[in-house]
């Protein structure tokens, strides 16, 4: 009997000094049971020689594709890889997956691969940021390629900043679950859920608003995820400064009360609503039809009058618990940006919130200056109606996303029929609310 395989992982390394830590990352695979095959640019092989990489695979490897092309490599590779991860991925790497072009052996593998794709970035600070190679990440991104964030620290030279490969320990941890997300795939097919994101604005005048500092990430993270499982998703989008991702239904809206209209007309029906936005809880009270002037007197200053927005959130669990019994049951998530203060800590905060909203699930996220808003990573603390309590440590927002949706799941089956897809042509037709 032949012993069980391990996942199939290609390994592409592309042409950057940092080529020499994919040894490492390689070692870590293969010594974690990983099936790998190395598949590198010309230009890496100026930096790591060829040798090294089918010493440490145990695989022959090739650039091209013309190299055993009897056997198609390039269709062989990418359609039997479990993961195909790239690391380091130069900016001229991402630049080719984005675009599509396939003239070697790896980008023709990205091209077929069926299978989750990993992306880690590595160059210099100044290329990192240029918004050409930012917006072939965000392009990768909307199509569902996790690109991890490089790395704070030195560079090659004596320059430092962000663009280090990360860590090949940090890399693997990331393949495994990449890898492990792959028994979650299909788990919300037949599901329809709505996920609000983003941060409202509420106008002053024609070109003054109150507003907050949410990018919206988190939210996007959690739309692509639940798109990735399998669910139609509905994506009401406050003012992101990410793209929405591919394959999901937005509906852009702005203030609180838009947002309210869009997320209600989006969650009949629906099995899950995840309120990730933040919400404006208040508002002025007028709205300038023209843009406020200062006048010459300063005790003439004008007073921002302040009045409250609806709760969505609660608008929601209250409908539910006005439902008849036997109802469709939606299951309801919150989202908590605590900073703890003299009345009590985060945690606590969180707890009296998830009992003042009545919802199912409240996702606890500390902020500040510098934590949860805008950054690629989150930390948070998923606490259940049922008094169940679920840490999950500083990690990208994408986990934090499949962390909510695990804990999700076993709610929608416990309190939701499950739609099998023989049965999808029943499932309401999502609402036109807004522009696509
Ligand atoms: N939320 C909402 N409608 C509002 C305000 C918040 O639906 N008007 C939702 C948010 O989307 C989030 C949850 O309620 O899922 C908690 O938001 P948060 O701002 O942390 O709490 P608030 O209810 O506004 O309470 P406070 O700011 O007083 O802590």
């Amino acid at each position: 009997m032949s012993p069980a395989r391990g996942p199939r992982v290609v390994l592409g390394v592309a042409g950057g000094i940092a080529a020499y830590k994919a040894a490492t990352l390689l070692r870590e695979l293969t010594e974690s049971g990983h099936d790998v095959t190395v598949v590198p640019t010309a230009a890496a092989e100026r930096f790591v020689g060829r040798a090294t990489w089918e010493a440490l695979s145990g695989h022959p490897v090739a650039t091209d594709v013309w190299t055993g092309a009897a056997e198609v490599p390039h269709v062989r590779l990418g359609r039997h890889a479990d993961l195909v991860v790239v690391a380091p991925a130069t900016a001229d790497l991402l630049a080719r997956a984005a675009h599509g072009l396939a003239d070697d052996l790896l980008t023709n593998v990205l091209l077929t691969a069926t299978c989750p794709v990993l992306l880690a970035p590595a160059m210099h600070t100044e290329m990192w940021q240029h918004p050409a190679v930012q917006d072939n990440v965000a392009l990768l991104r909307s199509r569902g390629v996790t690109v991890l964030e490089p790395a704070s620290g030195r560079l090659t030279g004596a320059d430092t900043g962000p663009g280090r490969l990360p860590e090949p320990p940090e890399i693997a941890a990331a393949c495994r679950r990449l890898l492990g997300s792959g028994a979650r795939r299909g788990d919300l097919a037949g599901r329809r859920v709505v996920v609000s994101a983003g941060g409202t604005r509420e106008p002053l005048d024609p070109v003054r608003f109150l507003g907050n500092r949410s990018s919206g990430r988190q939210g996007v993270a959690l739309a692509a995820a639940a798109a990735a499982r399998g669910a139609r998703v509905t994506l009401v989008a406050a003012h992101l400064e990410v793209p929405a991702p591919a394959g999901v239904h937005v509906v852009p809206v702005g203030t609180a009360v838009e947002l309210q209209q869009a997320v209600h007309a989006a969650a009949a029906g629906a099995d899950a609503v995840v309120m990730a936005a933040a919400v404006a809880d208040f508002r002025p009270a007028t709205r300038a039809g023209t843009k406020i002037k200062k006048s010459e007197d300063p005790a003439r200053d004008p007073v921002v009058v302040l009045e409250r927005n609806p709760d969505v959130l609660a608008g929601l669990v209250a409908e539910r618990a006005a439902a008849p019994a036997g109802s469709h049951r939606c299951v309801l998530v919150g989202f908590a940006a605590e900073t703890g203060d003299e009345s009590g800590t985060v945690l606590e905060h969180g707890r009296a919130k998830l009992a003042r909203k009545g919802c199912d699930l409240l996702v606890l996220n500390e902020v500040g200056e510098t934590k949860g808003f805008a950054a690629p990573t989150n930390a948070v603390v998923l606490l259940g109606a049922d008094g169940s309590e679920r840490t999950v440590a500083e990690t990208s927002k994408d986990v934090v996303a499949d962390a909510v949706w695990d804990a999700v799941v076993p709610m929608l089956t416990a309190t939701t029929p499950v739609i099998t897809p023989a049965t999808t042509s029943q499932v309401p037709e999502i609402p036109e609310t807004g522009a696509p």
